[in-house]
């Protein structure tokens, strides 16, 4: 574990009340724990605007009635085999199927295979959870 550092900061007192509010409601234990979450949050959003190396999950709702759109979404995931880690499918109710996609990579790319299955027809919601590889987390 790195060495701590000690710091102090100043805050607007309204501000200062919404940071004790917001450490109650997430559970955090104190405050720097809830600064620590917030600056990690911030390099994982850094990351997926860079080029490097990042990990994140494509949920992914659809109807599996619309003509041909099994075949799209699978041809999309083929064109990207060495970002996939992996993807789980789940049958929703008699129409509606779910998979959840993990990926590991370029965030453009990640980002561009979202975007596609978001553009075809008969996919009712794809979000990307952005994650990280953790490296520059620590
Ligand atoms: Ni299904």
């Amino acid at each position: 574990m790195s060495e701590l550092v000690r710091l102090s900061l100043s805050l607007e007192a309204p501000l200062c009340d919404e940071l004790e509010r917001l450490v109650k409601e997430t559970g955090c234990s104190n405050r720097s724990e809830f600064i620590r979450n917030l600056i990690r949050e911030h390099l994982v959003n850094e990351e997926w605007g860079k080029s490097g190396d990042v990990v994140g999950t494509i949920t992914l709702l659809y109807n599996h009635h619309q003509r041909e759109l099994s075949e799209k979404l699978t041809a999309l995931q083929h064109d990207l085999t060495d970002s996939i880690l992996a993807s789980t499918h789940i049958h929703l109710s008699h129409e509606i199927c779910a998979e959840m996609i993990m990926v590991r990579g370029v965030p453009a790319k990640i980002k561009a295979l979202a975007d596609g299955m978001r553009l075809l027809r008969g996919v009712l919601h794809v979000s990307l959870s952005m994650s990280s590889t953790g490296e520059s987390l620590h």
